[in-house]
């Protein structure tokens, strides 16, 4: 897929957050789901490695490995002309060593044609981003929630409820931004912290289950067309019931097929 005249662009995102206009971001794994919200004009669409929960039906995201995730980050790459892809780095694909994570980070840009990669962690991961960003890769951040540190969160539960949790988010955000990251992905964390950091970065944040203050609203897909059905975090706002949707439609199928409706004879 070629990339269009106004594909969204790396700096056209400090641009927008310069001119106080809100970033949309959402989930995509494949390229059908790529090819609609693209037209819808989202800004970013993210390959998240929520795809081992959301599509490959594991129960968290610390089984996706990078030929997942170069493999769905070409399919969507090949549906989105206009909207910037960003891919995740999966775990343990760059906290081993800053070798690894450069040759994991390449493989989504030379073989999965994203537009830039994100990782997760702060002051830990910064020499990391430090050395993707130096080699012309563009690196998001994520902090609050995240996932990939599931066992030692114990759980997908609210981040930086305490004071001295919050400072160390805020240095946090600070160390990822002085290491070159052009976003950070704020999840899980209370409405009052997520306007501290958005108010304190140069660089846009964008928000998950973080209130209304961030730059930018990112959620996942499946949460947002009613597909995940009890697994749907408390602070999505569904947009479409899906799942009732495709129920209806396959049980139609089938009742069809069974007396005899479809296909009707041909001439
Ligand atoms: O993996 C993912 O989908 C994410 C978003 C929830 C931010 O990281």
């Amino acid at each position: 897929m070629n990339r269009t005249e106004k594909s969204v662009r790396v700096p056209d995102l400090q641009a927008k957050k310069t001119r106080g206009e809100k970033l949309t971001v959402l989930t995509a794994y494949d390229a059908t789901m790529a090819r609609l919200l693209d037209s819808a004009g989202l800004d970013i669409l993210l390959v998240g490695d929520s795809l081992g929960m959301v599509v490959l039906g594991y129960d968290t995201t610390l089984n996706v490995t990078m030929d997942d995730m170069v493999r769905h980050t070409q399919a969507v790459r090949r549906g989105a002309s206009r909207a910037l892809v960003v891919a995740d780095l999966p775990f343990l694909s760059y906290q081993i060593s800053e070798e690894e994570a450069m040759r994991n980070a390449g493989r989504l840009i030379q073989e999965g044609h994203a537009g830039a990669v994100k990782l997760e962690g702060g002051a830990s991961v910064t020499h990391i981003v430090h050395r993707l960003v130096s080699a012309g890769i563009p690196v998001m951040g994520h902090l609050g929630l995240t996932p990939q540190s599931f066992h030692q969160l114990g759980g997908f539960r609210r981040q930086a409820t305490e004071p001295d949790q919050q400072e160390l988010l805020l240095a946090d955000a600070q160390a990822l931004q002085e290491a070159g990251v052009f976003a950070v992905v704020l999840e899980c964390i209370p409405d009052a912290l997520a306007r501290r950091v958005t108010e304190a970065l140069a660089v846009p944040t964008i928000g998950i289950g973080s209130g209304p203050y961030c730059d930018g609203q990112v959620l996942v897909i499946h949460d947002v067309l009613g597909l995940s059905g009890a697994a749907t975090p408390p602070f999505v706002k569904r947009y479409a019931n899906l799942s009732e949707t495709v129920v209806e439609a396959a049980s139609a199928f089938a009742e069809d097929v069974k007396v005899g409706k479809f296909p009707p004879p041909r001439k």
